[in-house]
């Protein structure tokens, strides 16, 4: 996954090692992760049983992105991904707040997993006699949430040793995710029951302000749970490393979500229908907690412990993700290069190290919540651009060559653009303000630098 040759610059062309079966295995291991894991919980909070209608409204917009994505992708085949398509279709001032806004989801998408890595090691680490103000964050009463920091210098490490080793173990981790989540449902769906499914919405469909101050409905839990669909995404950044990128991609990308999509239908059926929602709404581990109400204590523990073992993919999809965004933007003169350098092993070490550092910082103190609904803020910026990105190009050049070409293409589009803008409104009020900061700076490192060859 990796250049094999190493090299200094971040111009040197990345080697092509990759092909379908290892970009579904990137894209499993980058998607099933803390969303379904964790956040089904907040969701389950947010919307009652009718989580299960948002994780179909989130699954639906997430599926436009991905074709959106597949026909791009093979298209102009690019390591900057969604900033790439943008900056050569929409220009340099789209590109970089494309470009900015996927800074911030593939940063933020690293501590809110370490975030959800930490809710199910912390039980076992406390049972090992770990002070429990040392395994949480303040919101939940601790000091600080060291096992979320040390699972992230942990991966960055694995990143530095070179993206290859890192790859095989991907790899294997990827088939324990989907065999945990499997058994997780073949344990709970048996006991399912209907009456948990009423009243099947409580809050409401669209999002509004409960009297105890959290922004609820179906759509505030969508906007939620869009987290535990994307990771697709992070396979467009290996394109550059594709062999047949027209064809590996496409399948990479739809493939990895058609897979993640079942497997998430029947968890969270099986989820909701085994307890009522309340009972595991707060949890920071609520599948294991799930399986432990229902006085399966063995499972419970080997769910957890697969969990521990196997989350660390997504945070290897979005660091390695991140790295080759800050490549491309490094090329196009939009950062400084000496940050995306690579290092001895043919790894961006320096970019990664520091990413490590912030997103590591951030997961120590922040809640999960606050941290994955402003990672969603930044995706779905990027999401809509690569919608819009699609309709320009079927417009602009309606004939050019086209690996892979989306039945309905500008339907399609609108129906990414649309639904992105939709979830993106039904963010928490809290999440939009600090999206609008984070942009602000972006806009004025813009204006400051310059669009890059007029400086
Ligand atoms: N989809 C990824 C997850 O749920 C980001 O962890």
């Amino acid at each position: 996954m990796i250049p094999t040759e190493p090299t200094a610059s971040p111009h040197a062309p990345l080697t092509r090692s990759l092909s379908w079966p290892h970009l579904i295995a990137l894209g499993v291991g980058s998607i099933v992760g803390t969303g379904i894991l964790t956040l089904i919980g907040v969701g389950a909070d947010r919307a009652g049983p009718a989580v299960l209608l948002s994780f179909a409204i989130a699954g639906a917009i997430c599926a436009c992105a991905a074709l959106a994505y597949a026909e791009l992708s093979a298209m102009m085949p690019a390591a900057g991904s969604a900033y790439s398509y943008s900056h050569k279709v929409l220009g340099p001032g789209i590109g970089w707040i494309v470009g900015w806004s996927l800074i911030l989801e593939y940063s933020l998408v690293v501590s809110t997993v370490a975030v959800g890595w930490s809710g199910y090691a912390a039980p076992l680490l406390e049972a090992v006699g770990v002070p429990g103000a040392l395994v949480k964050g303040p919101e939940l009463g601790g000091i600080v949430n060291l096992p979320a920091i040390l699972i992230i210098a942990v991966v960055a490490g694995m990143l530095a040793l070179g993206t290859r080793e890192s790859a095989r173990i991907n790899t294997v981790l990827v088939v324990v995710k989907i065999l945990t989540l499997s058994l997780f449902v073949l344990v709970a769906l048996p006991a399912f029951d209907a009456s948990h499914l009423t009243p099947f919405m409580p809050y409401g469909f669209s999002k509004h302000l409960g009297p105890d101050g959290v922004e609820r409905g179906v759509m505030a839990a969508a906007a939620i749970i869009f987290f535990a669909f994307y990771g697709f995404d992070a396979i467009s950044t290996a394109a550059e490393e594709a062999h047949n990128p027209g064809r590996d991609l496409v399948i990479g990308i739809l493939g990895s979500l058609a897979i993640c999509t079942l497997v998430y239908v029947l968890v969270a059926a099986a989820a909701i229908g085994a307890r009522p929602f309340a009972d595991f709404a707060q949890s920071p581990e609520p599948l294991a907690l799930i399986l432990r109400q229902m006085g399966r204590e063995g499972v419970a523990r080997v769910v957890a412990i697969a969990a521990i073992i196997a989350l660390p993919t997504v945070l290897l999809g979005f660091l390695y993700g991140q790295s080759r965004i800050f490549l491309a933007m490094a090329r196009d003169g939009f950062l400084p290069t000496s940050l995306a350098r690579l290092g001895a092993r043919g790894t961006p070490t320096r970019v990664t190290t520091l990413t490590a550092v912030i997103v590591a910082v951030l997961a120590g103190i922040l809640p999960i919540s606050e941290i994955a609904a402003l990672a969603n803020a930044g995706t779905l910026i990027a999401f809509a651009a690569v919608g819009i990105c699609l309709i320009t190009l079927r417009r602009r050049q309606p004939e050019a060559d086209r690996p892979f070409r989306v039945p309905g293409g500008i339907l399609v589009g609108c129906g990414a653009v649309a639904g992105c803008l939709y979830l993106f409104i039904s963010l928490p009020t809290k999440t939009l303000i600090a999206c609008l900061i984070w942009n602000l700076l972006g806009g004025a490192i813009y204006a400051v630098r310059g669009r890059p060859g007029r400086r």
